[in-house]
């Protein structure tokens, strides 16, 4: 277990501090017990601690920490931003600097492509450049903390959150799998979890927001006073499983409380999520930027400033992030509503984490010492970045075999759409300056020499249309659709797109090309079931390499295989109420349910879907066990279903099996491809029973195959973490039916019986 931090936006301003006093480095010279680098952790944060006058402790929990300079301590800025890459927090000051010899850092796809690609591996190895690079910074005198408030591990529960983008998708295994990959590599742990040095740290990851946050704005309800009503299963099996791949396994220092309410409860001030669920040994947790201010001022849940103060501290919190706390803790503790005990217990867990970042040393040494600015945009994190983009791009409609088109022609090129040639769109939101950008016209301009390009002149698009070879439309969304703070309105494609595709459809030679780039889906029905559109390819926001991603997909230079991690809904699905949180498809009031998991209405593409430029079949040739009888521990035998826990561990661990699946390459190219393993309930699924899901996804493991070459892959399989659900007071149990595992197309029957 962890303790954690919690995180998020708007700071503004803090305590003054003069950095000219201040050395850059704690520890360069005077020698006090909490700069002994060979005492406890703990033991090094209480000495420090044991040191401080009440206003300096005081000047600690905020975001801002201010220099202690008689301890030759200096400033610290908890908050910094890292989702894709090493970033800055627009218009507000935080740890990173890039007015400096470093002034870009490599950028990575947005976080929902690079899910698409299901590979764990590629995950941990963006979060070890990523972690690499910021440290770096920091030894450059670029920084001033290494506290980064990533990953985003919120699902992406409704396709209108305009922070889906941020997030790895709608599954909470794939989610959960993200977060402990990318918490591995951020914080420099081997990708089996090993810490290479004793609990030092690369650099601090944060599991943020905790929890049931996905909701910016919808209709008058905002996420700083929204009351997300969250049933107990729906948070057992789909909200907190990321917190707990990010928290327990991945091991995060930092964990961020978001700013709703779950279930008329501020997640900030709530002991029970913060300490009692997610707390342990190590690590912060921080509000998101402002939250505290929010639980008198907004959300009128404390009685006083003081008072707010005081319930978050209580609850857990360690470090405000904004200027409040800092304005009225002095008078809640005169007033004695907080215990110098509560700022004793969050100094601890502070300094601990900025003792284990290496910051309590002197001056930068050892490995993570020797980092420099040749180590931000080396030539192989950049080459990391355009690698990203291929794996994670998704082939979405290919008709009669339109893509890939031929390098050796002479043909000509026309590319069309307001996403064709904007830097910008490429990185998505919390982006920081890119080490070099290509867009997919730059990258479609290393194929093809006669190129023509319109922006959105329809008159002008349909003239090259009439006289190309070829044309590619890149269109999609940018942030001015869906960003922090804004929630998308609808799900088909934004202003007069639709008209401008169809126009230059009509006008082409031969069937066009659609390029998407988009964070959420996107409803293209009218795309998909049109012949004049021969393929569709979404490469969401593919950070700085992605237009030559795109382009060498497009050519064939690369054979795509990502596949989807969210459902793409039909615009329907805009009747369901944003606020209605609920997973569970409810068929008496009509309500369709969310995800794969459990909505079985019409989908414009499903979760896991991404086709190839070759042909790959799959059959489970083994299964090392394949009946499962939940009898032997069940008391409850009236139920069809049986909890976890009584099951117990010897069951658990008896239970587990190992699953064989052959693919073969029987196309004329050879690929890389993510296979995924799903138990699908052929009984009780999605509507009888506890509620289990229709189909749930067991794992998934990239393969690399030749032309026509087969290849084995195993799957370690545990009934009790991947055939559970939850049942309606939460806990995990498995329902008893029959069931299938599933890969493509390829069933295998087994039994679940009591
Ligand atoms: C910071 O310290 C320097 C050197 O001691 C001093 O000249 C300056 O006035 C101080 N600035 C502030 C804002 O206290
Ligand atoms: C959540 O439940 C409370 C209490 O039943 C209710 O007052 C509130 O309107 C609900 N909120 C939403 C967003 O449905
Ligand atoms: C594409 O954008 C780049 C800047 O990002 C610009 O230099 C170039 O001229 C643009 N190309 C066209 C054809 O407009
Ligand atoms: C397309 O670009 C070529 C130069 O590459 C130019 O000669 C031609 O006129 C352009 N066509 C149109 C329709 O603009």
């Amino acid at each position: 277990m962890l303790g954690l931090l919690i995180c998020s936006i708007t700071c503004s301003t803090s305590l003054s501090t003069n950095e000219s006093k201040v050395p850059p480095f704690s520890c360069g010279s005077r020698s006090y017990p909490f700069c002994d680098e060979g005492m406890p952790v703990r033991e090094r944060a209480r000495d420090l601690i044991s040191r401080l006058t009440l206003d300096e402790k005081l000047s600690q929990l905020i975001n801002k920490a201010a220099a202690i300079p008689r301890l030759g301590v200096p400033y610290y800025q908890w908050w910094s931003e890292a989702l894709h890459g090493v970033a800055v927090a627009e218009g507000v000051e935080n740890g990173i600097s890039f007015r400096g010899v470093v002034k870009a850092a490599t950028s990575f796809p947005q976080v929902i492509l690079t899910a698409s690609s299901f590979d764990a591996h590629l995950w941990y190895r963006i979060a070890k450049v990523i972690g690499t690079e910021a440290r770096a910074m920091y030894n450059e005198g670029q920084a001033t903390g290494l506290t980064f408030w990533a990953p985003t591990v919120n699902i992406f529960r409704d396709p209108r959150w305009g922070r889906g983008q941020e997030t790895p998708g709608e599954d909470p295994l794939l989610t959960a799998k993200y977060a402990t990959s990318f918490v591995r590599g951020l914080q420099g742990d081997s990708f089996e979890g090993r810490a290479l040095k004793d609990d030092h740290l690369l650099v601090s990851a944060c599991c943020k927001h905790f929890t049931a946050y996905d909701l910016e704005s919808w209709k008058g309800y905002v996420r700083y006073t929204f009351n997300a009503n969250v049933t107990k299963q729906d948070m057992a099996d789909t909200y907190q499983p990321p917190f707990k791949g990010c928290i327990k396994e991945g091991k995060a220092s930092g964990l961020m409380c978001a700013y709703n309410l779950v279930n008329g409860v501020p997640n900030c001030v709530d002991y029970d999520l913060l300490t009692e669920t997610a707390r342990g040994e190590w690590g912060y947790i921080t509000s998101d930027c402002d939250a505290v201010s929010f639980l008198f001022q907004k959300q009128h849940y404390a009685k006083s400033n003081e008072e707010a103060v005081a319930d978050a501290l209580k609850a857990g919190m360690d470090v405000s992030c904004g200027p409040y706390l800092g304005n009225y803790i002095k008078s809640a503790v005169l007033k004695g509503i907080v215990p110098e005990s509560d700022i004793d217990k969050a100094l601890e867990n502070l300094f601990t984490v900025r003792i284990r970042l290496g910051l309590f040393n002197g001056p930068p040494s050892g490995t993570y010492g020797k980092l420099g600015r040749e180590d931000v945009c080396a030539p192989e994190h950049q080459e990391l970045a355009l690698e990203a983009a291929r794996q994670g791009i998704v082939l979405l409609k290919n008709e009669r075999k339109l893509l890939p088109l031929s390098k050796a022609g002479k043909g000509s090129l026309a590319v069309i759409g307001p996403n064709a040639n904007v830097s910008n769109v490429l990185l998505g939101n919390y982006r920081g300056p890119p080490c070099t950008t290509i867009t997919p016209l730059q990258g479609l301009m290393r194929y093809a020499k006669d190129i023509n390009y319109s922006s959105i002149d329809v008159k002008r698009a349909v003239e090259l249309a009439k006289s190309a070879d070829c044309v590619v439309l890149v269109m999609g969304t940018n942030q001015l659709q869906e960003s922090e703070y804004k929630d998308r309105e609808d799900l088909v494609l934004p202003g007069e797109q639709e008209s401008l595709i169809m126009s230059v459809a009509e006008a082409a030679k031969k069937p066009v090309v659609l390029v998407l780039l988009c964070g959420g889906p996107i409803d293209v029905s009218f795309a998909k079931n049109e012949p004049k559109i021969g393929s569709i390819l979404w490469a969401g926001y593919p950070g700085q390499a992605g237009g030559g991603a795109i382009a060498e997909i497009i050519f064939g230079d690369y054979n795509p295989g990502g596949r989807l991690t969210m459902t793409w809904y039909p615009q329907e699905f805009m009747k369901i109420p944003m606020i209605d949180m609920r997973m569970r498809a409810d068929p008496s009031s009509g309500f369709p349910g969310r995800t794969y998991r459990f909505y079985g209405g019409k989908k414009v593409f499903e979760f896991g879907h991404g086709l190839s430029y070759t042909t790959y079949s799959y059959k489970i040739v083994f299964v090392s066990q394949r009946n499962f009888d939940l009898k032997a521990s069940s008391s409850t035998s009236n139920l069809r279903y049986v909890s976890v826990q009584e099951l117990g561990s010897r069951w658990c661990k008896k239970a587990k099996f190992f699953v064989i699946v052959r693919v073969k390459n029987k196309g004329k190219m050879a690929g890389k491809h993510p296979v995924l393993l799903f138990l699908r309930r052929t009984q009780y699924g999605g509507d009888g029973g506890v509620g289990s899901p229709m189909k749930q996804l067991v794992g998934f493991q990239t393969v690399k195959t030749d032309v026509k070459e087969k290849v084995l892959v195993k799957f370690s399989v545990s009934p009790c973490e991947h055939f559970s659900s939850a049942s309606e007071d939460g806990e995990m149990v498995i329902e008893s039916g029959d069931a299938s595992l599933v890969v493509g197309d390829e069933e295998h029957p087994i039994r679940i019986h009591m």
